[in-house]
């Protein structure tokens, strides 16, 4: 199967080479190597993806999840056409950020007030320092498996082995107040707070990273009544959820309002953005106008509301806005994980179809998958073949990462889905 890939992907090897000179690993992120070398993309177009080599893969990854619209939707590259003409960046207050702080107040329940970033990181970062600003507390909470961006504040407990550190670089003091809880157990949360004054708990309502695991709507009410009775900003992550989900994101698909909302993604039309999102009178607290320092809450940057990206969101989000597009997506995302699961079980493979909506994983495992622990005891090698050999026959998912639909997914791009998959599972009987 790897030499297929080799002999298919020759110019992308020698790039490969190239890269490594000057990008370590030879990518951008470590996430997007893959063995033997990954394959360098040349254009992309609706579900598509074409490398260096003239080969074509069916997009399940789609830009770390973000093209809901798939690659270069029409409405968004007029719209971002159209932008160019006028300025690529001002540094100046514009009437694209307003609209689309406007739009997102509309469809997102939590969201009275909107502050844009760069990036979802950023906005995590933001919005965590926002939470301690408002409370007055200096302690947080994530949960295990949880990835909410390269925050050094943020980055504990990740991946498995949760308890090794995730990064070289992070420093005792920078982690010393983050407190790390278990997924989908509020009882256990419950206790391991009992004594704790935190300022936040930051929790995703699919972990992504953590495996395309969804939180159970008990579990997200009952972070929601223990953030109410002591005081703590429920934060929901929703750089993957937010617009996928729902037009109004995980909050709106599970009926539990944060306090504090994070965006990335999706919200940038294929652009690079964030944005975090609350209630007036938390936002405000980064209003200089009304705050003075040292009591607001600094954010901004350079490139904050950027023209090119706010036109592009706001197109994309005209176009969720109604749920249509976004229910027919959920519909299907439902038969992909029925039939992935069929697949599987009709040939006596162990594997548990994890995901929501419009997300989907798989864990080669027996046990069911209800965390990030329970996922990591799945086998991983197995599930990167797979992928690997999804990559081979022109179905792309980054190895190992939860997968997303997009509306430029046509019915025999996820019939190919199950036909890869099925000759997989075949040779996954007979190994
Ligand atoms: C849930 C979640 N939060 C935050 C981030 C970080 O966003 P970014 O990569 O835009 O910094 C990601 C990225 O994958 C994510 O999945």
């Amino acid at each position: 199967m790897l030499n297929s890939y080799v002999d298919k992907t020759k110019r992308s090897k020698d790039l490969y080479k190239r890269a490594k000179r000057v990008l370590p690993a030879g990518v951008s992120y470590a996430i997007r190597y893959f063995e033997p070398y990954p394959f360098y993309t040349a254009r992309a177009e609706g579900s598509k993806l074409y490398d260096v080599d003239g080969n074509e893969y069916i997009d399940f990854w789609l830009g770390h999840t973000a093209l809901i619209l798939g690659h270069s939707p029409p409405a968004v590259v007029e719209a971002v056409k159209r932008q160019l003409e006028n300025g690529t960046h001002y540094g100046t207050s514009h009437e694209l950020e307003v609209e689309l702080a406007e739009q997102v107040v509309k469809m997102v329940p939590s969201a009275e007030m909107v502050r844009f970033t760069n990036s979802g990181t950023e906005a995590n970062m933001y919005a965590t320092r926002l939470a301690r600003a408002f409370t007055s507390r200096s302690r947080i909470a994530k949960f295990e498996g949880g990835w909410h961006g390269g925050y050094d504040a943020l980055h504990v407990s990740v991946k498995h082995p949760f308890d090794i550190p995730e990064s070289a670089g992070l420093t005792a003091g920078a982690l010393q107040d983050t407190i790390v809880l278990p997924f989908n157990d509020i009882h256990s949360v419950r206790n391991r707070l009992k004594k704790e004054e935190v300022a936040c708990i930051l929790v995703e309502p699919v972990l992504g990273a953590g495996g395309g695991i969804p939180a159970e709507k008990e579990f997200l009410k009952g972070l929601k009544e223990l953030c109410d009775e002591r005081g703590i900003l429920l934060i929901f992550d929703e750089v993957i959820t937010g617009f996928r989900l729902a037009p109004g994101g995980g909050q709106q698909y599970y009926s539990v309002t944060p306090d504090i909302t994070v965006f990335g993604k999706i919200l940038g039309g294929g652009f690079p953005i964030g944005a975090f999102c609350g209630r007036k009178e938390i936002m405000e607290r980064i209003d200089t106008l009304v705050y003075e320092r040292p009591q607001y809450s600094f954010h901004g940057g350079t490139f904050t509301a950027n023209p090119i990206s706010t036109t592009a969101g706001l197109s994309t989000l005209k176009l969720l806005e109604d749920g249509q597009l976004i229910n027919k997506l959920n519909h299907v995302g439902g038969k992909i994980r029925e039939k992935l699961r069929e697949i599987f079980e009709t040939k006596g493979v162990h594997v548990q179809v994890t995901g929501t909506g419009s997300l989907f994983n798989t864990h080669f495992t027996k046990e069911k998958v209800t965390d990030a622990r329970s996922a990591s005891r799945a086998d991983k090698q197995k599930q990167i073949n797979y992928h690997l050999n999804l990559i081979t026959n022109g179905v792309f998912f980054l190895p190992a990462h939860t997968g997303a639909l997009s509306t430029a997914h046509s019915e025999a791009d996820i019939e190919k889905l199950f036909l890869e998959t099925d000759e997989y599972a075949k040779q996954c009987k007979r190994l």
